[in-house]
């Protein structure tokens, strides 16, 4: 099938190197036109297993171009629209993007060479818009819009696009072309037996947003409870094995630490609770405002601990922080727990140098106020305080007789309940733990 994708972000560019890598010919658009010379050149804009590969066979076999100009999608059967919906000022999800590539699809639209085309929207929009969009759509009896969310987690987007847990269709009313079409779309991965979902729009909007606010409030879930376990001396790792085992609250997402950051799960709460306001069911979503409210209360923990632990001034304090990105395996620091509380410690005047195996090229100028230091040795040497932020491998990985051998002050603070206790302490460290206490009511 011919394809295009518009909007070439993390979602979108994934999305079309999946789809050629699927065996359809794919055009990719976007505005950018900095990032379609880049992906033109087959250089990855960002970190991503995988994605550089299949980028590269799709661009010598001949099946993947990319585009600054709309109208280049005039010979496509299938529309997918995966531009960003960024958090406005109000937490709301801000849809000028989604619009403004509707307004085009219109336009270039009216006169293509297709009797009938398919739209399908990718975006994480608040319920509501795509019967919106159809609407608009309506006065253009050649087009049909459908609603396919993404659930891709980035470090797997290549495996979760092209090897989904579920395909979610959001149509409208019965209409059989869409599914058609979305299904000789997915062809292969519904050969292999993922499961597929036919909904109506609202449905389908709302499986996404959901998905979204349930992993988030898992995960503050887990940091509320660490918050107790801190209090009475429990460890929130022991208390997360044991009832991750009940298979009905199940293992994953149940990670404490200082708490989820990235493009999605932060935006995608606050946009649920506006839209739930919107909709007269906003009480119900308080609860919301909490796990918001536990996520950045998490953040500060590091923060408060080394004010502690150098009796209230960071004036000076050598301290380095390990990981910039939101999540190991991303080169993404968008809304990164890692980078806020390196500021943070900044703004209490410590000299904070952060490090990150694939983030930092990302951050660099950005933040005057942190040392970026590549180097993972000369990062840690002469520091008084080492924060892991981001549980990369090689930070997991450490040897603690050797980071003795390096740094001023042997004191840590593990963010995310990777360390062996034992291990650190053995080699002479003191290790502050989130949420893990030490059975006397203190933090381990
Ligand atoms: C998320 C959703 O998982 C995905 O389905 C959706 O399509 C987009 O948003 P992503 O943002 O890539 O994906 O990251 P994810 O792996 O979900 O992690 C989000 C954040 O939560 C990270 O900062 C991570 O460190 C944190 N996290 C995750 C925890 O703190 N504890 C956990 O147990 C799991």
């Amino acid at each position: 099938m011919k394809i295009s994708v518009i909007g070439l972000g993390y979602l979108g560019a994934v999305h079309a190197v999946c789809m050629a890598e699927l065996g359809h010919d794919v055009v990719g658009i976007d505005v950018d036109t900095e990032r379609i010379a880049k992906l033109e050149r087959g250089e990855a804009p960002f970190f991503e297993p995988d994605f550089p590969e299949k980028l590269s066979a799709a661009l010598e076999r001949g099946t993947l171009r990319f585009s600054a100009d709309l109208s280049d999608v005039r010979e496509c059967d299938v529309h997918f629209v995966c531009v960003g919906t960024p958090q406005g000022s109000d937490g709301s999800a801000d849809l000028g993007a989604l619009h403004a590539v509707r307004e085009g699809l219109q336009k270039v639209l009216a006169d293509s060479t297709r009797e009938k085309v398919l739209v399908v929207g990718k975006s994480t929009v608040p319920v509501g818009t795509a019967r919106g969009l159809s609407e608009a759509f309506a006065e253009l009896p050649n087009i049909e819009l459908a609603w396919n969310p993404e659930f891709l987690r980035e470090g797997y987007a290549v495996k979760d696009t092209l090897g989904p847990d579920r395909l979610v269709y959001g149509v409208h009313e019965d209409q059989q072309f869409s599914i058609a079409h979305l299904d000789a779309v997915y062809a292969p991965i519904l050969e292999a037996g993922t499961p597929r979902l036919v909904y109506g729009y609202e449905s389908a909007e709302l499986v996404k947003v959901s998905a979204n606010a349930f992993l988030a409030t898992k995960i503050s879930f887990v940091n509320a409870v660490a918050e107790m376990c801190e209090a009475t001396g429990a460890d929130v790792v022991e208390v997360a094995e044991a009832i991750g085992l009940d298979e009905r609250i199940g293992r994953r997402f149940l990670k404490a630490g200082i708490g989820f950051g990235g493009g999605c799960l932060p935006k995608d709460v606050r946009a649920f609770i506006a839209s739930a306001e919107e909709h007269g069911v906003g009480d119900s979503f308080e609860f919301l405002r909490n796990v918001d409210r536990i996520n950045q209360k998490r953040r500060a923990r590091p923060v408060q601990l080394a004010l502690e632990h150098f009796g209230g001034n960071l004036a000076g304090v050598p301290i380095t922080v390990l990981g910039a990105a939101f999540k190991p395996y991303s080169d993404d620091v968008r809304d990164s727990p890692a980078i806020d509380i390196a500021l943070s410690l900044a703004r209490h005047g410590a000299d904070v140098r952060i490090t990150d195996p694939q983030a930092l090229d990302v951050v660099r100028g950005r933040y005057e106020e942190l040392t970026l230091v590549d180097d993972l040795e000369e990062a840690m040497s002469g520091a008084r305080l080492l924060i892991l932020a981001t549980e990369w491998q090689i930070y997991r990985d450490l040897d603690p007789e050797r980071v003795a051998e390096l740094v001023a002050e042997r004191v840590v603070i593990d963010g995310r309940g990777v360390f062996d206790l034992a291990r650190w302490r053995k080699a002479g460290f003191e290790i502050m733990a989130l949420g893990r206490g030490d059975r006397a009511g203190r933090l381990a």
